[in-house]
């Protein structure tokens, strides 16, 4: 059912000093910062050549990476997310099963203006799992 790795995201601090981080330092390539208020996140994508590393920053006043970045305040890895072609066939699938979806269960459009779903952690090795339709 899944398919490729999409992105492993990774919440962040300081996006400028993240940023510098893997444009300098690592020497990879960044796409500009791009806010996300119906998610509370600002976003950057860092492209590697058979993934991506999405760097998240809180935005605004209830972000939901706030309460991880308190209990890791160097920042950590924050999500998984797989390809899936059908976002409700696979949301129905992982429900059949008992599996938890976040939320109230339908997709929103996620930053790259593309279905996405969110999995308990509890669920998935204590790993919070995305899946976007792609
Ligand atoms: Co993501």
């Amino acid at each position: 059912m899944i398919g490729r790795l999409n992105h492993v995201a990774i919440a962040v601090k300081d996006l400028e000093k993240s940023i510098s981080l893997y444009r300098d330092t690592l020497g990879a390539k960044v796409s500009a910062p791009q806010a996300e208020p119906a998610h509370g996140v600002t976003v950057v994508f860092i492209e590697l050549p058979n993934t991506k590393i999405e760097l998240l920053q809180p935005l605004g006043e209830n972000s939901p990476i706030a309460k991880f970045l308190e209990k890791n305040p160097d920042g950590g890895m924050h999500h998984l997310c797989y390809e899936v072609e059908d976002i409700i066939a696979a949301r129905d699938r992982l429900k059949a099963t008992g599996a938890r979806v976040l939320g109230d269960g339908e997709p929103k459009i996620g930053a790259h203006g593309k279905p996405v779903l969110f999995l308990h952690p509890k669920d998935f090795n204590g790993t919070l799992v995305e899946l976007e339709q792609v």
